[in-house]
């Protein structure tokens, strides 16, 4: 079974700044974290309109000019960042998929693995 990865320690993620990880070494990140509104929020890295494609526009840049929003570089969707639902652009109705995250007393902040032992 999986074990939980490392991500980052939970100071490390001002209020508005993402960043990409790549826990499971994929050669390219899978996942982002957000904090906004105080809150870490984890998605996979993969933008529903086409069949997960990368989302950031270079490493770690995954929030709009206002970042208040995750945006796709790609065709330009939006998401919102607690729910992970695209609000604007041509993926209205999807979502983002939400990663499981734990944060131990330490304060570091781990990705759970969700299938990730399947692959
Ligand atoms: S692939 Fe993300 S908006 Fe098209």
């Amino acid at each position: 079974m999986a074990t939980p990865v490392f991500l980052c320690r939970d100071g490390e993620l001002a209020e508005g700044e993402s960043r990409g990880f790549d826990p499971w070494n994929d050669g390219q990140d899978t996942v982002l974290l957000v904090r906004h509104g105080g809150k870490v929020h984890g998605w996979r890295d993969a933008c529903p309109h086409h069949g997960g494609t990368p989302m950031a526009w270079r490493k770690d840049a995954y929030l709009n000019y206002e970042r208040d929003r995750i945006v796709c570089a790609a065709h330009g969707a939006q998401f919102d960042i607690a729910s992970g639902a695209c609000v604007l652009g041509p993926c209205l109705g999807q979502s983002l998929q939400r990663v499981e995250l734990m944060t131990t007393t330490e304060q570091h902040i781990y990705v759970c693995p969700q299938g990730q032992e399947e692959t």
